[in-house]
């Protein structure tokens, strides 16, 4: 999986649209889930004063600049691929010292921490262990604070395409989850409020608070 976002980093990339045709309805209108979930970060980010932000598994840094925007005080974005950070690294140069990336493994990493807003979007499609990233979470979100997660859920329109375009042509396993999973696994990790919404037919979105 690592691989394939060291090797994907552009063409994941792409997918929010290119730089000189940024947010283009085209791509609104193709991929509503990858926008839709982005404003949910953005609305918790906007819920706290200048809140910290972890952003687990950072990527390019699209969700970074949106949070920056929304009045981040301080943005740490995690990775492991390489080619992923050097995108978000160009993107978010303009914010100087508010943004640092640190690159490596999210279970293993020295993140610092805590933060207010905790973001994992798109991140627990490729986790065969989401309860040792729902529990890590919990340890670096501060009292009060908030996880923002994506999760996609198995349906018989998506589900296949997903699982031969991940799994047989990429050799990248993906997971699904269902909403009741998710309680669990929030709920355990020791998370308080753990709400659960389904914006659309292929994913959940969560919102927990410690
Ligand atoms: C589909 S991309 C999503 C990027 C970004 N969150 C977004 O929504 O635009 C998933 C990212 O998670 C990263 N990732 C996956 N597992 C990780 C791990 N264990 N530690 C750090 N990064 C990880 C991948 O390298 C990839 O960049």
């Amino acid at each position: 999986m690592q691989k394939h976002f060291q090797e994907q980093a552009s063409s994941f990339d792409e997918l929010y649209g290119t730089d000189t045709n940024e947010e283009a309805p085209l791509q609104r209108t193709l991929r509503p889930g990858l926008f839709r979930r982005r404003e949910l970060a953005v609305s918790v980010v906007r819920s706290y004063e200048k809140p910290r932000v972890l952003d687990v598994g950072c990527g390019s840094g699209r969700i970074g600049e949106f949070v920056l925007e929304a009045g981040a005080g301080e943005y740490v974005g995690n990775d492991f691929s390489r080619p992923m950070l050097d995108l978000a690294e160009k993107r978010l140069e303009r914010y100087g010292d508010k943004v640092r990336f640190v690159e490596g493994d999210f279970l293993e990493a020295e993140l610092g921490g805590p933060y207010e807003v905790v973001i994992g979007l798109g991140l627990f499609d490729y986790l065969p262990d989401p309860e040792r990233f729902a529990r890590r979470m919990h340890e670096l979100t501060a009292d009060g604070g908030t996880v923002v997660g994506s999760f996609p859920k198995w349906t018989w329109v998506k589900g296949p395409v997903r699982k031969i375009r991940y799994e047989w042509i990429n050799n990248c396993p993906i997971f699904n989850y269902t909403e009741r999973e998710l309680r669990l696994m929030f709920g355990a990790s020791g998370f308080r409020d753990v709400d659960v919404q389904k914006p659309g037919r292929s994913g959940f979105l969560l919102r927990a608070v410690r």
